[in-house]
């Protein structure tokens, strides 16, 4: 057999997995070192008891011979579908049930939504981005065409600034600079892909994270965009599902390229590749939108985003300049002192114990950058800013 050759192509190792191995390496060496991980965006806060009360009820019904369930749709149960329609509609986005697709997570679907698009195709990627979007189509083989995010576009590149492409990533709030795209500067994407039939893979995994009501928490808030969107959500960060697992994607009917639509393409390829998420899961996931569930799921949000504002200050404090953690869980700095993200890495690892992630790992336009997420616990995060400023107060 041959294999598929495009896997050559690919960076060694996962972006996450690569630091969780120098992690693990360093651990070896250093047994007694007192780590504090600010690397992958991982969850710390519990489960909610809203979703764990829900969850158990769920668990009960799956021990008695009446109310057992085997497999579920693979579109997701229709009692989360419609918590979901109500959410969307809470956003002034009126959504049909069977435009939402119940999924195991934003990272499934980010990558398994390519089945519906010809390898044929340009994907326009921004860079720095979440890595995932551009290894998934290097294992596809499509070209990839890049758009930067600099300072001096606030880390938000606009349809003048991107070459010509079939399909454009949009991550907003912006994983990893915490950027996020105002209402206009969306309609400016919406415009540029329903003028050439384009595609707009939206990631809207952090839109929880918004706290300023004038920004847009969906693309489908803008004007047209349901004739060239496709959004993709996640309970992990909204609701600490990291290592629960579910998530949605949404797909408009009127989205239609060549003639198809591409709703029923996509429940042809669900049905047929998935079997759909736990009951007992979407039973959780459901909660979230109960009042109980929406009040205890943003009081963690509003934890996170204060260990947000704890590390802001302490950079404020060592006069480093950084971006994001205001509508978003991750602080994005710059690296002082002229050190590459890997050399930092290592630095910010050896001589504080913090574990980070280095702003090229998600693209080339990120070197000289640096993330620090706020979901940790928040007296580690105190502790890690403590640290850090002193590390930086040295270089
Ligand atoms: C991140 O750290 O960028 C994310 O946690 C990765 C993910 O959500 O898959």
């Amino acid at each position: 057999m041959k294999i598929n050759a495009n896997y050559n192509n690919l960076e060694k190792s996962y972006l996450f997995i690569t630091i969780a191995k120098k992690l693990n390496e360093y651990k070896e060496a250093h047994p007694e070192a007192d780590i504090i991980k600010m690397g992958i965006g991982d969850v710390t806060r519990p489960l909610c008891p809203a979703v764990v009360n829900a969850m158990n009820r769920a668990v009960t019904e799956m021990g008695n011979a009446e109310t057992f369930r085997g497999y579920g749709d693979e579109q997701g149960y229709s009692f989360l579908q419609d918590a979901i329609k109500g959410y969307y509609a809470g956003k002034g986005v009126e959504l049909e049930t069977d435009e939402i697709f119940v999924s195991d997570g934003a990272k499934s679907d980010l990558g398994n939504i390519l089945d519906l698009i010809s390898t044929e195709n340009t994907v326009l990627v921004p860079d720095p981005v979440y890595p995932v979007y551009v290894d998934t189509n290097v294992m596809a083989g499509r070209k990839i065409a890049y758009m930067t995010g600099s300072e001096e576009n606030g880390f938000l590149p606009m349809p003048g600034d991107a070459p010509e492409a079939d399909i454009v990533y949009l991550c907003s709030p912006n994983n990893p600079t915490g950027a996020v795209y105002d209402k206009d500067q969306l309609k400016e994407w919406v415009d540029w892909a329903n003028e050439r039939d384009a595609l707009i893979l939206f990631d809207a995994a952090y839109e929880a994270f918004v706290g300023d009501e004038n920004l847009p928490t969906s693309i489908y808030q803008i004007e047209g965009a349901k004739t060239c969107a496709i959004e993709v959500c996640s309970f992990s960060k909204t609701a600490g599902f990291t290592g629960t697992r579910c998530g949605y994607t949404v797909v408009p009917h009127a989205l239609v390229r060549e003639n198809t639509e591409l709703n029923p393409m996509w429940r042809r390829r669900q049905t047929t590749k998935f079997n759909g998420v736990p009951y007992i899961v979407q039973r959780g996931a459901e909660a979230v939108f109960t009042e109980e569930g929406y009040a205890q799921t943003r009081a963690d949000i509003a934890y996170y985003k204060e260990n947000a504002r704890i590390m802001a200050a302490a950079l404020d404090e060592v006069g480093v300049t950084y971006f994001g953690g205001i509508n978003s869980p991750y602080i994005w700095m710059k690296i002082p002192g002229g050190m590459t993200g890997w050399e930092f890495f290592d630095k910010l690892l050896e001589e504080a114990n913090v574990v980070g992630t280095p702003g090229v790992g998600f693209g080339k336009a990120g070197e000289g950058y640096f993330r620090l997420t706020a979901f940790g616990n928040k007296e580690r995060t105190i502790e890690a800013m403590e640290r850090i400023k002193k590390l930086i107060s040295l270089i």
